[in-house]
């Protein structure tokens, strides 16, 4: 297995010459690690790790949080009142997604405040494909089917990461995603089936305007991952960017045929050879462009997100106002 001490930690990490002590804190890490066993918040770990684990829960909690956006925007104009109330349930879970990952995140020694600090000056990261625009109602649907579709891909393997809190949280959000995919390719499914042509279109509009940025939700292609390796190494990444990606379009390639819409990729084709689908290009371009702030609704979600917690500062101040108020009250007589 590897040896997680030569760990690819930043120049300033490296220290030249570690404690005899410290060796052998990380020798019981790497042995943890390779053993296939749990890392818990109040074990000793390397200080790149923890790093690590913070910038990647944290970023995974604002996609959350920044992924209601998307479908908000549809709640007041749902076809139904059993279509709205789908969204709701679904918007709900992501918010109590976020809250999940925001507290595993803070068991690192962070806090809510760091990390929505880093979120709304535009330092920390979030999923890119929430820079997308939500232009009619079949976005909702496939949002669902591709979006929670490759999150699901995505997150199922971190069901088995490392480090325990992150795990945990992620084994309770899988089995809500589910839920989200199904309802998505369900709505898709009855518009394909019992819509009108015009209904149809709209499905294939949104799918072909969906596909490539739900193939950039895997990350940039292994070659150019800079944390692949390490967190492979250590346990937090246990399937590869491309293999994941891979895996979501053998699996949604067969589910558009049953859906008949058509994926918006020439090249998707069989390759019995490879037991995989082949797959066009992907552009890498509009990926880096949209990550580093210039997609579609960069700068409206961060507004959004800045704005709502603004807003809800009064909500924070009373909270903090009540529970001061209740640490300081005197004990009820026994
Ligand atoms: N959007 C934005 N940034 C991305 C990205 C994406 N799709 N893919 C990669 N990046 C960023 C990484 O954050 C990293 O930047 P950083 O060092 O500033 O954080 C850089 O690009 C290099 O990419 P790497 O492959 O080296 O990064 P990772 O190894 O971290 O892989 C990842 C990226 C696959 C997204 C990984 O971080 C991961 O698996 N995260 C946990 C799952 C997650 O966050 N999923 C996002 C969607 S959540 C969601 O969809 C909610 C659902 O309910 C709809």
């Amino acid at each position: 297995m590897y040896t997680q001490a030569m760990d690819i930690a930043p120049k300033e990490e490296q220290r030249a010459v570690r404690s005899l002590e410290e060796v052998e804190l990380m020798r019981r890490f790497d042995a943890k690690i390779d053993a296939g066993d749990y890392i818990e918040p109040k074990d000793w770990m390397p200080e790149h790790y923890r790093k690590t684990l913070v910038r990647q829960i944290s970023q995974h909690a604002h996609s959350e949080i920044v992924g209601m956006l998307p479908e908000g925007n549809w709640v007041t104009r749902a076809p139904t009142l059993k279509r709205k109330t789908i969204l709701l349930a679904k918007i709900q879970d992501e918010a109590g997604h976020g809250l999940y990952l925001y507290s595993a995140a803070e068991t690192l020694g962070t806090s809510r405040d760091e990390l929505l600090a880093a979120l709304h000056s535009g330092k920390a990261k979030y999923s890119s494909i929430f820079n997308y625009p939500t232009l009619t109602w079949a976005d909702v649907g496939v949002i669902g089917w591709l979006v929670d579709g490759a999150a699901i891909m995505n997150q199922v393997p971190l069901t088995r990461c490392s480090y325990a809190p992150y795990a945990r949280a992620m084994v309770r959000i899988c089995r809500e995603e589910s839920f989200h995919q199904r309802q998505g390719f369900d709505a898709l499914n009855i518009m394909m089936r019992e819509g009108t042509p015009e209904q149809r279109a709209m499905v294939q509009d949104a799918t072909n305007r969906w596909w490539w940025p739900s193939l950039m939700m895997f990350g940039p292609p292994d070659s150019e991952s800079v944390h692949g390796t390490q967190n492979t190494r250590w346990g937090i990444k246990r399937i590869s960017n491309d293999d994941l990606r891979q895996k979501f379009i053998d699996a949604t390639a067969e589910q558009a045929k049953v859906l008949g819409v058509t994926l918006p990729d020439p090249e998707l084709k069989w390759n019995a050879e490879r037991g995989h689908y082949d797959f066009g290009r992907i552009d890498w371009t509009e990926f880096w462009r949209v990550v580093n702030g210039d997609g579609p609704c960069n700068r409206e979600r961060l507004a959004a997100r800045r704005r709502a917690h603004e807003a809800g500062q009064w909500v924070r101040d009373a909270a903090n106002a009540h529970a001061a108020k209740a640490a300081g009250r005197t004990p009820a007589a026994a």
